[in-house]
């Protein structure tokens, strides 16, 4: 049988999802994002990459996260979007908004990684031969690279977005004192950082304890949130033990050595708490990263449409009472 003609649909931006302004720029992102880093490689069946990149449209998610290496195999998830792209997007590519990164490991040898002009430059023009792309929204240096001298990377950003390789430019784990260089080299030159891509989650607060959310609306740029449910760990995949079909048991970047039996017992009454404000898990944690306004929006992983679904209604309740924040900050202080 041949496969139907994708045609996104009609209520793709009625479907409850909300947009929210970027810093201070003229773009606006869906509060949930979706992210490539897993389940879109060479090693996953492509019918599932393509019905969750469906969905995801169809339910107004235009803003797709990747970067070089993601997949695995490093660059296979590029070229699963690519063969996204040539299939059924590139109609819609006005549509949507897609970033891309560089500064992990991804060639081998001294220009296949960290923050050098040659690395970025390569690495971009491969990433939009692997995605079909003529540019990208966003490039992102995905780290601070301490040896190279910042100015070379930011200049290599600047030069990328007069080329027309990429619309605007971001930055990705960079400690804050590299941000706020970062920030005013970059506005200097008009080509302001729109985008700040940190860890964020219920666990993991480093964005507020180390200031870089409020660094970030100082600086007109917007904050999004990767690995909001911490890879999985804050939602209902473990707390009946370990799926086999999970990242966790994969042992590879989500280890079954961060669930503790103390972890399990406060996964179990967050889920008791979201069960009180009618919501799963997951849906609580991303409402969680919501509720904070310099909170641009969060980029789910999934490995499956069903997961998509469950957190998008997330979005149906982001308000959190004084009582329930209280409540969750006690549960994780035990
Ligand atoms: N800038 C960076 O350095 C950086 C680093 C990491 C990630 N990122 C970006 O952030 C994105 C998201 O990261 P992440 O994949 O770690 O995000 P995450 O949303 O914290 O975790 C995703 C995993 O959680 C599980 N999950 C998701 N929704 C669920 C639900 N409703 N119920 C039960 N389980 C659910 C799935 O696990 P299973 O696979 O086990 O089903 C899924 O693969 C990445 O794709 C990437 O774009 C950026």
């Amino acid at each position: 049988m041949i496969n139907p003609v994708y045609s996104p649909s009609p209520s793709r931006y009625e479907n409850g999802i909300r947009y929210r302004r970027c810093g201070r720029s003229g773009i606006r992102l869906p509060e949930i994002s979706l992210g490539l880093w897993h389940n879109f490689g060479d090693k996953m069946p492509l019918e599932n990459s393509l019905q969750m990149a469906y969905y995801a449209l169809d339910h107004g998610i235009v803003h797709f996260d990747l970067a070089n290496n993601y997949g695995p195999s490093y660059g296979s998830a590029e070229e699963t979007f690519g063969v996204i792209m040539k299939k059924s997007f590139a109609p819609f590519r006005d549509e949507l908004f897609i970033s891309t990164k560089a500064g992990y490991d991804m060639w081998p040898g001294p220009y296949g990684e960290w923050g050098s002009r040659k690395y970025l430059m390569a690495s971009l023009d491969q990433s939009l031969r692997r995605m079909n792309l003529d540019y990208v929204d966003l490039f992102y240096s995905h780290r601070f690279d301490p040896e190279t001298p910042l100015e070379e990377t930011l200049q290599a950003l600047v030069d990328i977005v007069r080329s027309g390789k990429a619309l605007y430019v971001g930055l990705s784990n960079y400690p804050p004192e590299a941000a706020a260089f970062s920030y005013n080299y970059l506005r200097e030159r008009d080509v302001p950082c729109l985008l700040y891509q940190g860890r964020y989650n219920l666990l993991n607060r480093e964005p507020e304890q180390k200031g870089i959310l409020e660094q970030t609306r100082e600086n007109g740029s917007g904050f999004i949130a990767f690995s909001p449910l911490a890879q999985g760990l804050l939602t209902n995949r473990y707390l009946d033990g370990i799926p086999a079909d999970s990242r966790m048991a994969q042992e590879r970047f989500l280890k079954s050595s961060a669930l503790t039996p103390a972890m399990l017992q406060a996964l179990v009454q967050l889920n008791g708490l979201a069960a009180e404000r009618e919501q799963s898990l997951a849906q609580m944690a991303l409402s969680w990263c919501l509720k904070d306004e310099r909170v641009t929006s969060v980029i789910v992983g999934a490995s499956r449409v069903s997961q998509l679904e469950d957190n998008l209604k997330a979005l149906d309740n982001t308000y959190f009472s004084q009582e329930e924040l209280s409540r969750i900050d006690s549960i994780l202080a035990r």
